[in-house]
């Protein structure tokens, strides 16, 4: 079999990254339309990780505001006018299929930034993933009230992180 690689998702795709996000994430639950909005919104954003004819996880991105989350299982409506960053809203990938593929994911959302102009990435560790997001060049960000409230949906050890990209 081929090595997994990332590609752009497509709507067909949608059941495959619905059943990963409930297996991985059953106490994050997010509506299939919610998901579905990102990839309408943002398709650069949206990849899967095909490994042979099968989906073995997603990532999912799109600009948004530092400092801001979207809160999870909410419609973005529309993205905002003023972006300063490209925020990771997810990536999931099946337990088999783990090693060097976040970093692959990582370094193709990064170069879409750049081609976009976009300076920084942006994302909420969760389940105790802050060292691993380190290891990809983010840092974690002292959160204000307001940002501490909205992280707190998304579990005790969520973290706000940012990477700078450098020129
Ligand atoms: C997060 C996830 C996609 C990572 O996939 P992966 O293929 O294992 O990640 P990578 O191997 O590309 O890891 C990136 C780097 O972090 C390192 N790393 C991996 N796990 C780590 C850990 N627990 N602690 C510290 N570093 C870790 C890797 O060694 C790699 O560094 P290197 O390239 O310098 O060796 C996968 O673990 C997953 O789906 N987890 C469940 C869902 C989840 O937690 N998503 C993140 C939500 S914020």
């Amino acid at each position: 079999m081929s090595k997994p690689h990332w590609r752009r998702a497509h709507a067909k795709d949608l059941d495959a990254i619905g059943a990963i996000a409930a297996r991985i994430h059953p106490d994050l639950p997010e509506r299939a339309e919610v998901l579905a909005e990102k990839m309408r919104l943002y398709p650069d954003g949206c990849r899967v990780l095909a490994a042979g004819n099968e989906i073995a996880g997603y990532g999912l991105a799109h600009p948004w505001m530092q400092q801001q989350i979207p809160p999870l299982d909410c419609f973005l409506e529309r993205l905002p006018e003023d972006v300063d960053c490209l925020y990771v809203h997810d990536v999931a990938v099946l337990p088999d299929h783990r090693g060097g593929v976040a970093r692959a994911y990582v370094a193709e959302i990064e170069q879409l930034a750049r081609s976009s102009g976009i300076t920084r990435l942006a994302l909420v560790s969760v389940y105790g993933t802050r060292l691993l997001w380190e290891r990809l060049g983010f840092q974690p960000v002292a959160a204000d009230a307001a940002l501490r409230d909205k992280l707190a949906s998304y579990g005790g050890s969520a973290t706000y992180m940012l990477r700078e990209l450098a020129e």
